[in-house]
């Protein structure tokens, strides 16, 4: 059993506190309202935290989020909403015995399967829990952008009220398998003791083309309706690092 986001879900959403999942989730909402006007039942794969469930819900939706991390979970668990719940759940193998209208997997979850078995059985899953003409929407790591940014070591400094965490990235690069594996180490600090502890995980992550996007798509019974840049909705381009996948169930 893959165990990241074990020690990492405890900084999770202090690492993210930046990140906007209100403009995420309306641009999400946007997209729903489009490509699958009338939905209301909403499937999230890798729903980690919960930050963008509560706030579908918030716009009347109901869903439900699964997620492989308990760790994860209990934090999401931590918030309540009638309309939202979650289950510990491995998104390459999962049976819910019940459909959606739309299912979503935000913030690279899919590039977390890094061989093709669990991304077929993944997509073919999706598809058994999806309604007539139930959508897809995911984002993932972009190859073009990968391949012309090249990760390289990053360091990010973040502050609660009673800790200081510094997690630093050191990816490595396997070309050949389009995989980036991300070795984070990240060290809290007790701000009134100074004490510190360092904790180290491996997030092996994939990148994607599009026409391996289509591919995938096509073989586990989907078609594409929408390829663009997360968020910004722009032509994916080598600076796009995050494109987002908009599927059909045919
Ligand atoms: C970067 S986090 C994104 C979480 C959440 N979607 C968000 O936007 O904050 C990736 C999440 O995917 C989950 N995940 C990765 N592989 C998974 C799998 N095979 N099944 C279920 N969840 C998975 C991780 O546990 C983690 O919570």
């Amino acid at each position: 059993m893959n165990e990241n986001f074990k020690l990492y879900s405890q900084y999770y959403d202090l690492l993210y506190q930046d990140k906007n999942y209100v403009q995420e989730t309306n641009y999400v909402s946007r997209l729903i309202e489009i490509y699958r006007p009338k939905s209301k039942t909403i499937l999230e794969l890798g729903a980690g935290t919960g930050k963008h469930a509560f706030l579908l819900a918030d716009k009347g939706y109901t869903i439900l989020g699964i997620e492989r991390s308990k760790e994860m979970v209990a934090i999401a668990n931590q918030q309540k909403n009638e309309n939202v719940s979650f289950e510990v759940a491995d998104i390459t193998e999962f049976n819910l015995k019940q459909t959606f209208d739309v299912a979503t997997s935000l913030f690279h979850v899919i590039s977390y399967l890094t061989d093709n078995e669990s991304l077929i059985q993944t997509f073919k899953n999706v598809h058994q829990h999806l309604n007539e003409d139930g959508i897809f929407i995911f984002d993932v790591w972009h190859s073009s952008a990968v391949y012309h940014q090249i990760p390289e070591k990053r360091t990010k400094i973040l502050q609660s009220n009673t800790i200081e965490v510094i997690r630093k990235a050191n990816p490595v690069i396997y070309s050949e398998k389009n995989i980036v594996e991300v070795n984070y180490e990240i060290a809290i600090t007790n701000l009134s003791d100074k004490s510190t502890n360092t904790i180290a995980e491996k997030h092996p992550m994939r990148h994607f083309s599009r026409p391996e996007i289509e591919l995938l798509a096509y073989g586990t019974g989907f078609k594409l309706l929408s390829t663009e840049e997360f968020l910004t909705g722009s032509v994916p381009s080598t600076n796009t690092w995050g494109v987002c996948y908009i599927l059909k169930k045919i």
